[in-house]
Protein backbone atom coordinates (compact mmCIF):
# COMPACT_ATOMS: atom_id res chain seq x y z
CA UNK A 1 0.00 0.00 0.00
CA UNK A 2 1.33 3.21 -1.19
CA UNK A 3 2.57 6.22 1.85
CA UNK A 4 1.25 9.26 2.22
CA UNK A 5 2.61 11.58 -0.95
CA UNK A 6 4.00 14.51 1.81
CA UNK A 7 6.49 11.68 2.99
CA UNK A 8 7.64 10.09 -0.55
CA UNK A 9 11.31 11.32 -1.05
CA UNK A 10 11.67 9.88 -4.67
CA UNK A 11 13.81 11.78 -6.72
CA UNK A 12 15.75 13.40 -3.45
CA UNK A 13 19.13 13.10 -2.67
CA UNK A 14 20.37 12.75 1.28
CA UNK A 15 23.79 13.01 2.55
CA UNK A 16 23.94 11.07 5.91
CA UNK A 17 27.11 10.90 8.03
CA UNK A 18 27.96 8.05 10.61
CA UNK A 19 26.10 5.78 7.78
CA UNK A 20 27.95 2.67 8.67
CA UNK A 21 25.92 1.85 11.63
CA UNK A 22 23.54 2.89 14.19
CA UNK A 23 21.23 5.98 13.76
CA UNK A 24 22.97 7.04 10.58
CA UNK A 25 22.33 3.50 9.38
CA UNK A 26 18.58 3.76 9.78
CA UNK A 27 18.26 7.15 9.02
CA UNK A 28 19.88 6.52 5.88
CA UNK A 29 18.12 3.20 4.73
CA UNK A 30 14.91 4.92 6.15
CA UNK A 31 15.64 8.01 3.55
CA UNK A 32 16.14 5.26 1.12
CA UNK A 33 12.90 3.09 1.58
CA UNK A 34 11.29 6.54 1.33
CA UNK A 35 12.84 6.88 -2.11
CA UNK A 36 15.98 8.88 -1.96
CA UNK A 37 19.03 7.84 -3.33
CA UNK A 38 21.98 8.42 -0.44
CA UNK A 39 25.37 9.15 0.01
CA UNK A 40 26.92 7.27 3.01
CA UNK A 41 29.66 9.11 4.78
CA UNK A 42 31.67 7.02 7.41
CA UNK A 43 35.22 6.70 8.66
CA UNK A 44 34.00 2.48 8.78
CA UNK A 45 34.31 2.26 5.05
CA UNK A 46 33.45 -1.24 4.94
CA UNK A 47 30.45 -0.35 7.12
CA UNK A 48 29.37 2.55 4.84
CA UNK A 49 29.88 -0.22 1.71
CA UNK A 50 27.65 -2.58 3.57
CA UNK A 51 24.78 -0.49 4.13
CA UNK A 52 25.16 0.90 0.38
CA UNK A 53 24.61 -3.06 -0.62
CA UNK A 54 21.19 -2.34 1.42
CA UNK A 55 20.14 0.24 -0.04
CA UNK A 56 20.90 -0.75 -3.62
CA UNK A 57 18.82 -3.70 -3.08
CA UNK A 58 15.51 -1.55 -2.30
CA UNK A 59 16.39 0.31 -5.96
CA UNK A 60 18.16 3.44 -5.31
CA UNK A 61 21.27 5.08 -5.74
CA UNK A 62 23.81 4.67 -2.93
CA UNK A 63 27.78 5.96 -2.79
CA UNK A 64 29.63 5.45 0.30
CA UNK A 65 32.15 7.42 1.23
CA UNK A 66 35.26 7.60 3.12
CA UNK A 67 34.97 10.93 5.54
CA UNK A 68 35.79 11.84 8.74
CA UNK A 69 33.54 14.32 9.89
CA UNK A 70 35.80 16.31 12.48
CA UNK A 71 38.41 17.35 9.99
CA UNK A 72 37.15 20.28 7.42
CA UNK A 73 38.91 19.43 4.45
CA UNK A 74 37.70 15.55 4.49
CA UNK A 75 34.01 16.98 4.94
CA UNK A 76 34.88 19.56 1.64
CA UNK A 77 35.85 16.34 -0.44
CA UNK A 78 33.09 14.62 0.69
CA UNK A 79 30.44 17.39 -0.85
CA UNK A 80 32.83 17.78 -4.01
CA UNK A 81 32.07 13.93 -4.10
CA UNK A 82 28.18 14.73 -3.86
CA UNK A 83 28.42 17.22 -6.83
CA UNK A 84 30.06 15.00 -8.76
CA UNK A 85 28.26 12.00 -7.95
CA UNK A 86 24.83 13.92 -7.55
CA UNK A 87 24.76 17.24 -8.68
CA UNK A 88 22.21 18.21 -5.64
CA UNK A 89 21.66 17.64 -2.19
CA UNK A 90 18.22 17.89 -0.84
CA UNK A 91 19.04 16.34 2.45
CA UNK A 92 21.80 16.60 5.13
CA UNK A 93 21.88 13.93 8.35
CA UNK A 94 24.55 15.32 10.25
CA UNK A 95 24.80 12.20 12.29
CA UNK A 96 28.03 11.03 13.20
CA UNK A 97 30.74 12.79 15.97
CA UNK A 98 32.70 11.22 18.47
CA UNK A 99 32.04 12.33 22.13
CA UNK A 100 34.49 12.93 24.70
CA UNK A 101 33.85 13.13 29.00
CA UNK A 102 35.62 13.53 31.87
CA UNK A 103 35.29 14.90 35.17
CA UNK A 104 35.63 18.69 34.85
CA UNK A 105 38.14 19.48 37.42
CA UNK A 106 40.34 17.26 36.03
CA UNK A 107 39.76 17.00 32.16
CA UNK A 108 42.50 18.82 30.20
CA UNK A 109 41.26 21.95 28.53
CA UNK A 110 42.41 20.31 25.04
CA UNK A 111 39.63 18.11 25.60
CA UNK A 112 37.28 20.53 25.21
CA UNK A 113 38.77 21.87 21.94
CA UNK A 114 38.59 18.24 20.74
CA UNK A 115 35.02 17.69 21.40
CA UNK A 116 33.66 21.22 20.11
CA UNK A 117 35.57 20.39 17.17
CA UNK A 118 34.11 16.88 16.90
CA UNK A 119 30.56 17.71 17.52
CA UNK A 120 30.08 21.55 16.64
CA UNK A 121 32.90 22.75 13.95
CA UNK A 122 32.45 19.12 11.88
CA UNK A 123 28.75 19.54 12.26
CA UNK A 124 29.07 23.01 11.24
CA UNK A 125 30.88 22.57 8.70
CA UNK A 126 28.67 19.80 6.63
CA UNK A 127 25.97 22.46 7.16
CA UNK A 128 27.26 25.29 5.38
CA UNK A 129 28.35 22.62 2.66
CA UNK A 130 25.29 21.87 2.36
CA UNK A 131 23.40 25.00 2.98
CA UNK A 132 25.07 27.08 0.56
CA UNK A 133 24.10 24.16 -1.95
CA UNK A 134 20.37 24.21 -0.89
CA UNK A 135 20.11 28.13 -0.80
CA UNK A 136 20.92 28.34 -4.71
CA UNK A 137 18.42 25.39 -4.87
CA UNK A 138 15.92 27.05 -3.07
CA UNK A 139 15.20 24.20 -0.56
CA UNK A 140 16.59 21.93 1.39
CA UNK A 141 16.48 20.31 4.79
CA UNK A 142 19.48 19.41 7.02
CA UNK A 143 18.92 17.48 10.43
CA UNK A 144 21.14 17.40 13.11
CA UNK A 145 21.61 15.21 15.87
CA UNK A 146 21.65 16.06 19.19
CA UNK A 147 21.31 14.95 22.67
CA UNK A 148 19.48 15.11 25.91
CA UNK A 149 22.75 15.50 27.16
CA UNK A 150 22.70 19.00 25.13
CA UNK A 151 19.43 19.87 26.42
CA UNK A 152 19.27 19.00 30.36
CA UNK A 153 22.77 17.99 32.19
CA UNK A 154 23.10 14.73 32.61
CA UNK A 155 25.76 15.26 35.60
CA UNK A 156 28.28 12.36 34.86
CA UNK A 157 31.14 13.42 33.32
CA UNK A 158 29.25 14.30 30.31
CA UNK A 159 30.16 17.98 30.23
CA UNK A 160 32.20 18.56 27.20
CA UNK A 161 29.77 16.57 25.41
CA UNK A 162 26.61 18.31 26.53
CA UNK A 163 28.74 21.66 26.04
CA UNK A 164 28.61 20.67 22.42
CA UNK A 165 25.31 19.25 22.16
CA UNK A 166 23.84 22.86 23.62
CA UNK A 167 25.85 24.44 20.94
CA UNK A 168 24.87 21.88 18.10
CA UNK A 169 20.91 23.06 19.41
CA UNK A 170 21.58 26.64 18.97
CA UNK A 171 23.56 25.74 15.70
CA UNK A 172 20.35 24.65 14.84
CA UNK A 173 18.41 27.88 16.19
CA UNK A 174 20.32 30.08 14.36
CA UNK A 175 20.90 28.30 10.99
CA UNK A 176 16.64 27.83 10.86
CA UNK A 177 16.65 31.48 11.25
CA UNK A 178 18.99 32.75 8.60
CA UNK A 179 17.83 30.08 6.14
CA UNK A 180 14.17 30.10 6.73
CA UNK A 181 12.93 32.61 4.50
CA UNK A 182 15.52 30.83 1.00
CA UNK A 183 13.92 27.80 1.65
CA UNK A 184 16.52 25.68 3.56
CA UNK A 185 14.95 24.50 7.15
CA UNK A 186 17.38 23.03 9.74
CA UNK A 187 15.80 21.15 12.76
CA UNK A 188 17.28 19.01 15.39
CA UNK A 189 16.73 15.67 16.96
CA UNK A 190 17.96 15.06 20.86
CA UNK A 191 17.89 11.33 21.55
CA UNK A 192 18.17 9.58 24.95
CA UNK A 193 20.06 6.42 25.19
CA UNK A 194 19.89 4.06 22.04
CA UNK A 195 21.37 0.62 21.93
CA UNK A 196 25.01 1.01 20.39
CA UNK A 197 27.85 -1.57 21.06
CA UNK A 198 29.50 1.45 23.00
CA UNK A 199 26.34 1.69 25.37
CA UNK A 200 26.30 -2.33 25.49
CA UNK A 201 29.79 -2.43 26.49
CA UNK A 202 29.44 0.11 28.94
CA UNK A 203 26.25 -1.43 30.81
CA UNK A 204 27.81 -4.62 30.90
CA UNK A 205 30.91 -3.35 32.66
CA UNK A 206 28.51 -1.37 35.30
CA UNK A 207 25.18 -3.36 35.15
CA UNK A 208 23.42 -0.79 37.43
CA UNK A 209 23.85 1.60 34.60
CA UNK A 210 20.96 -0.17 32.84
CA UNK A 211 18.49 0.34 35.62
CA UNK A 212 19.43 3.85 36.23
CA UNK A 213 18.88 4.59 32.73
CA UNK A 214 15.77 3.06 31.83
CA UNK A 215 14.37 4.80 35.50
CA UNK A 216 14.26 8.15 33.32
CA UNK A 217 12.68 6.50 30.22
CA UNK A 218 8.95 6.68 30.61
CA UNK A 219 8.77 4.33 27.68
CA UNK A 220 10.14 1.42 29.78
CA UNK A 221 12.72 0.48 26.79
CA UNK A 222 15.79 1.98 25.43
CA UNK A 223 15.88 3.26 21.53
CA UNK A 224 16.88 2.04 19.06
CA UNK A 225 18.25 2.74 15.49
CA UNK A 226 15.44 2.50 13.76
CA UNK A 227 13.59 4.43 15.86
CA UNK A 228 15.38 7.19 14.01
CA UNK A 229 13.49 6.81 10.65
CA UNK A 230 9.90 8.13 11.49
CA UNK A 231 11.69 11.53 12.69
CA UNK A 232 14.22 11.87 10.02
CA UNK A 233 11.92 11.09 6.98
CA UNK A 234 9.41 13.77 8.53
CA UNK A 235 11.95 16.46 8.67
CA UNK A 236 13.63 15.00 5.73
CA UNK A 237 10.41 15.11 3.27
CA UNK A 238 7.17 17.47 2.39
CA UNK A 239 5.35 16.50 5.68
CA UNK A 240 7.53 19.31 7.62
CA UNK A 241 7.85 22.16 5.22
CA UNK A 242 6.69 24.26 7.84
CA UNK A 243 8.71 23.05 10.54
CA UNK A 244 12.30 24.63 10.87
CA UNK A 245 14.43 25.50 14.23
CA UNK A 246 12.62 22.18 16.22
CA UNK A 247 14.32 20.93 18.70
CA UNK A 248 12.72 17.19 19.10
CA UNK A 249 13.38 14.80 21.49
CA UNK A 250 13.24 10.96 20.86
CA UNK A 251 13.60 9.54 24.16
CA UNK A 252 10.63 7.83 25.07
CA UNK A 253 9.80 10.60 27.15
CA UNK A 254 12.30 11.23 29.18
CA UNK A 255 12.61 15.19 28.56
CA UNK A 256 9.01 15.18 29.65
CA UNK A 257 9.45 13.37 32.91
CA UNK A 258 12.79 15.76 33.82
CA UNK A 259 16.17 14.10 33.36
CA UNK A 260 16.82 13.97 36.90
CA UNK A 261 14.38 10.75 37.01
CA UNK A 262 17.52 9.12 35.28
CA UNK A 263 19.81 10.11 37.64
CA UNK A 264 18.66 9.31 41.09
CA UNK A 265 21.05 11.13 43.80
CA UNK A 266 23.32 13.38 41.75
CA UNK A 267 26.76 13.46 40.00
CA UNK A 268 28.57 10.28 40.32
CA UNK A 269 31.09 8.89 37.63
CA UNK A 270 28.85 6.57 35.89
CA UNK A 271 28.52 6.33 32.14
N1 LIG B 1 23.29 6.22 21.07
C1 LIG B 1 22.88 7.12 21.92
O1 LIG B 1 22.40 6.80 23.03
C2 LIG B 1 22.95 8.58 21.57
C3 LIG B 1 22.18 9.50 22.30
C4 LIG B 1 22.26 10.85 21.97
C5 LIG B 1 23.08 11.27 20.94
N2 LIG B 1 23.83 10.35 20.26
C6 LIG B 1 24.68 10.82 19.17
O2 LIG B 1 24.25 10.26 17.96
C7 LIG B 1 25.36 10.04 17.09
C8 LIG B 1 25.35 8.61 16.56
O3 LIG B 1 25.20 7.70 17.61
P1 LIG B 1 24.97 6.13 17.34
O4 LIG B 1 24.41 5.56 18.58
O5 LIG B 1 24.26 5.93 16.06
O6 LIG B 1 26.49 5.66 17.23
P2 LIG B 1 27.16 4.36 16.53
O7 LIG B 1 28.39 4.13 17.33
O8 LIG B 1 26.19 3.24 16.38
O9 LIG B 1 27.51 4.88 15.08
C9 LIG B 1 28.38 5.96 14.91
C10 LIG B 1 28.92 5.89 13.48
O10 LIG B 1 29.71 7.07 13.27
C11 LIG B 1 30.94 6.68 12.69
N3 LIG B 1 31.95 7.66 13.05
C12 LIG B 1 32.60 7.81 14.22
N4 LIG B 1 33.46 8.82 14.15
C13 LIG B 1 33.36 9.34 12.91
C14 LIG B 1 34.01 10.41 12.23
N5 LIG B 1 34.93 11.15 12.84
N6 LIG B 1 33.66 10.66 10.95
C15 LIG B 1 32.71 9.91 10.32
N7 LIG B 1 32.09 8.88 10.90
C16 LIG B 1 32.40 8.61 12.19
C17 LIG B 1 31.23 5.30 13.24
O11 LIG B 1 32.13 4.58 12.41
C18 LIG B 1 29.84 4.68 13.25
O12 LIG B 1 29.51 4.08 12.03
C19 LIG B 1 26.61 10.44 17.89
O13 LIG B 1 26.98 11.76 17.57
C20 LIG B 1 26.12 10.38 19.32
O14 LIG B 1 26.83 11.24 20.16
C21 LIG B 1 23.78 9.02 20.55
Amino acid sequence: MPGHQLFDMLGRVAVVSGAASGMGRAMAIGFAEAGADVMLADVDVAGAVATAAHIRALGRKAVPVNCDVTNILSVRAMFALLDKEFGRVDVLGNVAGPGMGGAPEEIDVSVMTQVLQNLVVGRFAACQEAGRRMLKQGRGSIINIGSIGGWNSLGRHHMPYGTAMGAVIQMTRELSTEWAARGVRVNCILPAQVLNKDLEARMKTMPAMRDVFLGGIPAGRFGKPDDIKGVAIFLGSDASSWVTGAIIPMDGGNLAMNAGGSYPGGPRPMG
